[in-house]
């Protein structure tokens, strides 16, 4: 995939499949081996038990979800580059081949899912979300572990040039695909803050989201709660109520249309 932000899902297998092989060395050179305490912090923030079930959503070559496993939970690596999964074929877990817009399991199926670096990467971020929060048990939790804005302006500064300047050339000298190190550092910068983010996160059927900022905000660990289904419906009778209401402050008039409409129906079937 060339630079620039097209996120057609094909380009975007076509692109992981193609830094597949380098993908774990390039992370951690490009990343000065942060990645590794982003993924310890992610597994605490889950805070799995053992024997939970967890699905590592956008798992690519499952270098998130060996971390996970560690907890002793039953983790399950999902990606839809074959590339991605192929290349983490030595890790002994289970893999599926699976897109994060039509996740393959039933619903209320996980104890918790999360998301490492990968749905800045999916072509509708608010789509994965829902997606998760379906597979995930009422009270069951979420973590998207993701690239953020640094809360530190000159930091912030530093970051921005590291980004759009040393992080290509180095990417450069260590990846197959430089290209897909640009996309990376432009997909970072249009990516939306800790706070903007949060909103997504609790608009897609999540609750009680909260944040952690991690490397000064490099990168931002989102927690949250799949919502009951008593809340939805506790939303769903108090959009009725005010609906009843607007009926009731618009007087008999509106109400005697709405007679009028449900007699036509009765008396003239199509
Ligand atoms: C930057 S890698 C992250 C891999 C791993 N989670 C990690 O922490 O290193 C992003 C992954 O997202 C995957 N991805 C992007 N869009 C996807 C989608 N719609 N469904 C499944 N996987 C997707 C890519 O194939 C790629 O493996």
């Amino acid at each position: 995939m060339r630079a620039g932000l097209d996120k057609d899902p094909h380009a975007v297998a076509r692109m992981f499949d193609g830094v597949a092989r380098r993908y774990d060395l390039t992370n951690t050179l490009i990343s000065a081996g942060r990645d590794r305490r982003w993924r310890h912090l992610t597994r605490k923030a889950l805070d799995l038990r053992a024997g939970e079930l967890v699905l590592d959503v956008a798992a690519g070559t499952g270098v998130s979800t060996a971390e996970l496993s560690r907890s002793g939970a039953h983790c399950v690596a999902a990606d839809f580059s074959l590339g991605m999964l192929r290349a983490g074929g030595h890790r002994a877990l289970p893999r599926i081949a699976a897109d994060a817009l039509r996740l393959p399991f039933a619903d209320e199926a996980f104890d918790a899912v999360t998301i490492s670096f990968g749905l800045r990467n999916v072509l509708d971020p608010d789509l994965a979300l829902r997606e998760m929060a379906r597979v995930t048990r009422p009270g069951g939790r979420i973590v998207v572990c993701e690239f953020s804005t640094p809360t530190w302006r000159p930091w912030r500064v530093l970051y921005q040039r590291y980004l759009m300047r040393a992080l290509p050339a180095v990417a450069s000298r260590v990846s197959s695909n430089p290209d897909a190190y640009r996309y990376l550092a432009e997909s970072i910068t249009a990516w939306p803050d800790q706070r903007a983010l949060a909103e997504r996160i609790t608009g897609t059927g999540w609750a009680d989201v909260e944040w952690r900022n991690v490397t000064g905000g490099i990168v931002a660990l989102h927690h949250a709660v799949k919502r009951a289904a008593a809340v939805d419906r506790e939303a769903a009778a108090a959009a009725e109520r005010a609906a009843a209401a607007e009926r009731a402050a618009a007087g008999p008039a509106a109400a005697k249309r709405d007679d009028d409409v449900d007699r036509e129906d009765v008396e003239f079937p199509p």
